[in-house]
């Protein structure tokens, strides 16, 4: 199978890069290595693969469109992706967000004319969706029209679109919505890959709140194993939450990096910051259901995983 992966140079593309080259896929790349973090790093992520890179930007529809003439699937990763920075920026991106995901699905349908066969689409959609929500889990129909930051409501109008796309030119489209996605190469910025950092180096930990915020947090190869089953096995337009369906509290999560860094932690007690929700937490089983996929790896394995990983001096 020829799969063009946008945004594979980034933290859970370079992992599905690797992922769908080790099943013998011919996988495309299309990354402008952006400056969201430090590129170099994106680089490393794709130092020595297999992959055709295209340099160029998803709002660019005629770079977009050659190469989806020539992919028999897309995986649609390419984002500005962050809560918090998405409040001191919602113009770029909703520009890269919206406009981009909207020229990946014309460049999906214009393919189709051409050629006669669809091309199934995996949109990365994300828990933000949900907006701030009481106890319970969070399952795929109970409305997603409160996002709390620009980069959530980003995410929903690519939801929109993709519903669109496909009740309008019957390009099948599956949304999945990921749970904090965490393990080897993740963004700087993210919690995990900083608390590490922050505990090695013996600086306190930001706690952002009391500490008693819930996440639902997903190792990445669970997720890149979401999205090979999403595109081997597309059916029309679906919309799948990818989660652990096992969430833990911020100040757990912080004793688990503790415990597994060796290192006494100092926390730093900070106020809530605006677009954060208090809680996030998964009901995964239309995921189950629709693609036979579960996830494999607990959060313990997970950050053990990291940390191996982060002491290997690979970044
Ligand atoms: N990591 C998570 O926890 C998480 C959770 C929910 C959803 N997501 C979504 O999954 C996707 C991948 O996230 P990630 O954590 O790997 O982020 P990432 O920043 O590591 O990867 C995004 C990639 O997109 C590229 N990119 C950005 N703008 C582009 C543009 N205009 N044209 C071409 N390429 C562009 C970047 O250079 C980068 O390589 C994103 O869509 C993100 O919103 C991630």
């Amino acid at each position: 199978m020829k799969v063009l992966v946008t945004g594979g140079a980034g933290f859970i593309g370079s992992h599905l890069v690797d992922a769908l080259l080790a099943r013998g896929d011919e996988v495309t790349v299309l990354d402008c290595f952006d400056d969201a973090y430090d590129p170099r790093l994106k680089e490393r992520n794709l130092h020595g693969s297999a992959a055709t890179v295209v340099r160029a930007d998803i709002r660019d529809l005629d770079a977009v469109l050659p190469l989806m003439q020539a992919a028999d699937g897309v995986v649609h990763l390419a984002a500005r992706a962050g809560v918090r920075e998405s409040l001191a920026d919602p113009l770029l991106y909703e520009s890269v967000n919206v406009r981009g995901t909207a020229v990946v699905l014309e460049a999906a349908r214009q393919s189709a004319e051409t050629r006669g066969r669809a091309v199934p689409v995996v949109f990365a959609s994300s828990s933000s969706v949900y907006g701030a929500r009481g106890p319970g889990r969070f399952t795929e129909d109970s409305g997603a029209d409160s996002p709390v930051s620009p980069y959530a409501a980003t995410k929903r109008c690519g939801e929109l679109l993709a519903h669109a796309a496909w009740a309008g030119a019957a390009v099948p489209v599956t949304c999945l919505r990921f749970f904090t996605v965490y393990g080897p190469r993740q963004r700087p910025a993210m919690a995990i890959a900083r608390f590490f950092e922050l505990a090695q180096n013996g600086d306190p930990l930001p706690i952002f709140g009391d500490g008693s915020a819930i996440r639902d947090f997903t190792f990445v190869s669970d997720a890149v194993s979401a999205v090979l089953a999403s595109l081997d096995q597309p059916d029309g337009f679906r919309v799948l939450n990818i989660g652990s369906d096992a969430p833990v509290r911020l100040l757990d999560l912080v004793a688990a990096i503790g415990e597994i860094s060796g290192q006494p932690l100092k926390l730093a007690h900070l106020p809530v910051q605006n677009g954060d929700v208090p809680r996030t937490h998964a009901d995964i089983s239309r995921a189950r259901a629709a693609l036979g996929w579960a996830p494999q790896i607990s959060l313990q394995e997970g950050l053990r995983r990291y940390f191996a990983w982060s002491q290997a001096g690979a970044r």
